[in-house]
């Protein structure tokens, strides 16, 4: 079905136009994915379950509604309380919209007609929820197919569609989650469009921060002025995830800024800053970190850790291409950072013999990186077929399987002087040996630095997302000067 060019995603001014087509591409792979799939027997129709509208615990305020990710990624509606229907064989597409009460048109707004949904998302036929069971019975499908499978990175299972009559149909939940799932993993031309807006403006965002940043401010006054420009820039109403604002040693504590360290302290001269932060469009995400000096100029150990750092994010990238192991690339920046930390002081001894010891994990506990798309840690990491490795640090991967085109992945290399890890490798004769505690006692309360670009794979290696300045001459350079504009050596462009 060609979709008419008013079904348009768009807030207006500067903000991305998405096209409805970029979900009848995502369902049309899915019922291609489907019908290649064993098992899958002609007539099935897949049925998933959009968000619900929640309230704060026993209150009647309402949450700010999020989609359900997996039914965004087949519909794109941001409506809650609607479910949507595809018939595998012809693709025949059925939103199911809840009918109103009247009251809601005092309270809430216009009730639409069904007319208006089936225009504004490109669907073939709009029904209210309360109808579904007898829609689909009008259909006689063979099989429903639901979607029941792990959250590899939450351990959650998600949640099945389900409704009143639901019993009387014959419904099979094992076949759509692998598909879509793999659907998923790979990004279209039309949704890399998007994760490189949402790229773009979280990149500007993070600029801007960079220019404004003071000793004597709040972490939370970041948080708000990264919110505010994602917003008021890039119509972005979510962030992909809470923000990490940690400066100080709280640069060192790897999801920072929750409600019990709610980026409350004050940022201190000669602090480093990490700021980990990303802006969502229409439900894609983007999961970008900029470390720096908090007052604008590296000292010398800040300077090492970070180009120690920078030198792993690079040494990943260049080695990215179709057919690498991602376990591979986490245990080259392991190896890179080893390799410079010994450079530093704070090691010493045998390269091999600190990657046998994992060393490594010690000053990186948390994985490379990760699968990015509709959700943050994007689905697809570890398919039934791949076994997560059991080893300090890897263990933490979230994808353990090998780099394709056309994932979205993010690179976040990081060092971080964690005290407790520290007094355990200390305690630990395997790993002491290695520790040089003349030096390391120097790097107590430094905090850490992460390094987290997004990146898209590309046939013969990676195009960059994310373009901010990056090395510690660029960072100096464009924080001395409030006017300054950052124009990259390397920007969003083939590496
Ligand atoms: N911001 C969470 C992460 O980097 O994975
Ligand atoms: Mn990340
Ligand atoms: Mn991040």
């Amino acid at each position: 079905m060609a979709v008419a060019p008013q079904a348009v995603y768009w807030l207006g001014k500067d903000t991305l136009r998405v096209s409805a087509a970029l979900f009848a591409e995502n369902r049309r792979r899915l019922c291609e994915g489907l019908k290649a799939k064993e098992g899958v027997v002609a007539n099935s129709v897949v049925l998933l379950q959009g968000g619900e509208q929640k309230q704060r615990y026993c209150t009647d305020t309402d949450l700010l509604f999020r989609q359900e990710s997996f039914f965004h990624w087949a519909f794109g509606v941001t409506e809650a309380d609607c479910f949507g229907a595809i018939d595998v064989d012809s693709r025949k597409s059925i939103l199911f919209v809840p009918k109103l009460p009247e009251s809601y048109a005092t309270w809430m707004g216009e009730i639409y007609p069904k007319e208006h949904f089936k225009e504004k998302y490109a669907v073939d036929e709009v029904c209210f929820t309360c109808d579904i069971s007898d829609k689909l019975t009008s259909m006689s499908p063979a099989v429903l197919l639901t979607l029941r499978g792990l959250n590899t990175d939450s351990g959650s299972i998600c949640r099945e569609a389900s409704f009143e009559g639901i019993s009387g149909f014959q419904v099979n939940n094992t076949h759509l989650h692998p598909v879509i799932v793999e659907c998923r993993l790979t990004k279209t031309d039309m949704e890399l469009e998007v994760l490189r807006y949402t790229n773009r403006i979280s990149s500007e965002a993070h600029k801007m921060i960079m220019k404004h940043v003071k000793p004597g401010q709040k972490e939370f006054e970041m948080e708000s002025l990264f919110q505010h420009y994602c917003y008021t820039k890039g119509g972005m109403r979510h962030t992909s995830y809470t923000c990490i604002c940690g400066t100080g040693n709280n640069s060192s504590i790897l999801h920072y800024g929750h409600a019990g360290a709610p980026n409350d302290k004050t940022i201190v001269d000669g602090d480093m800053c990490l700021f980990d932060m990303g802006g969502e469009y229409y439900c894609y995400s983007s999961d970008i970190t900029c470390s720096f000096p908090a007052n604008g100029k590296f000292t010398a150990d800040q300077r090492a850790i970070y180009e120690a750092v920078l030198k792993s994010s690079r040494a990943v990238m260049a080695a990215i291409r179709p057919g690498v192991k991602w376990t591979d690339m986490h245990r080259l920046a392991d190896r890179v950072h080893v390799e410079e930390l010994v450079k530093i002081g704070i090691l010493r001894g045998n390269v091999e013999e600190m990657m046998k010891a994992h060393i490594g994990s010690v000053f990186m506990p948390h994985g490379l990186g990760h699968l990015l798309g509709i959700d943050v840690h994007d689905v697809g990491g570890y398919p039934e077929s791949v076994e997560r490795i059991n080893e300090p640090g890897l263990k933490s991967l979230r994808m353990g399987r090998l780099v394709q085109e056309r994932m979205v992945l993010t690179v976040e290399p990081g060092i971080y002087f964690i005290n407790h890890l520290l007094d355990q490798a200390l305690a630990n004769p395997a790993q002491s040996c290695f520790i040089n505690n003349e030096v390391l006692p120097r790097f107590r309360g430094f905090g850490g630095v992460r390094i987290e670009d997004d990146i898209a794979v590309t046939a013969s290696g990676i195009e960059l997302l994310t373009c901010v300045p990056r090395t510690v001459e660029e960072i100096e350079a464009f924080m001395a000067d409030a006017a300054k504009p950052f124009s990259p050596v390397v920007g969003s462009e083939q590496l």
